[in-house]
């Protein structure tokens, strides 16, 4: 393999070869798996990490690119309802798992809860880190709806927000966790 920079640090790709292309090409597999409730079907080599397949091949950006080396969150997305960095899993590891994303948080239509309480609370600035603190925070919220703020700073530990609206995303995740509870009474 030789590398290249194409068009920027997120584009910076392996490039096989001409004489490995084929045997790249040899490599891809079928996989199948469920993304925010729908099977969707991908050929894939199987080693590529699941966020390139979710943002190059299916077309769901939500999901961000930050570090690349799970010390960032910004890649975080639930497989079996765990966050898990898709930066690191294999495409290959989650055939026939569940995965939700960003794009499936709000359900018909309606924003989650989650999203309202951020939007009111202001919980965020650049917003770049807001996709993989929200599919946490959904995580925590589905195990636990009644988080103390240290579960909720533990929960959230993996997420690096380099504008500093961590006081924002915690208080935004206790008024969600408050109007879902209300919801079920
Ligand atoms: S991009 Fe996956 S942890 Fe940073
Ligand atoms: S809001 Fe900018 S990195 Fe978190």
């Amino acid at each position: 393999m030789r590398r290249a920079f194409t068009r920027g640090f997120e584009d910076f790709i392996n490039v096989p070869e001409k004489s490995e292309q084929a045997a790249v090409r040899h490599m891809k597999k079928h996989i199948e798996f469920l993304l925010n409730g729908s099977r969707v079907a991908v050929d894939a080599d199987a080693r590529i990490p699941l966020l390139y397949v979710l943002r190059d091949q299916l077309g769901l950006t939500g999901t961000r690119f930050g570090c690349g080396t799970e010390r960032c969150g910004a890649c975080m997305v639930l497989v079996e309802g765990k966050p898990e960095y898709s930066c690191a899993r294999e495409v290959g590891s989650v055939a026939g798992k569940a995965i939700r994303t960003i794009e499936g948080l709000s359900g018909n239509g309606a924003p989650h809860p989650l999203q309202d309480a951020f939007v009111e609370e202001q919980a965020g600035q650049c917003g770049y880190c807001l996709p993989g603190i929200l599919m946490s925070s959904l995580a925590l919220l589905e195990k636990n709806l009644s988080p103390k703020r240290d579960e909720i700073q533990r929960a959230l530990d993996p997420h690096l927000c380099r504008c500093g609206v961590h006081n924002r995303v915690v208080r935004a995740v206790q008024k969600a966790a408050t109007a879902m509870r209300a919801a079920r009474e």
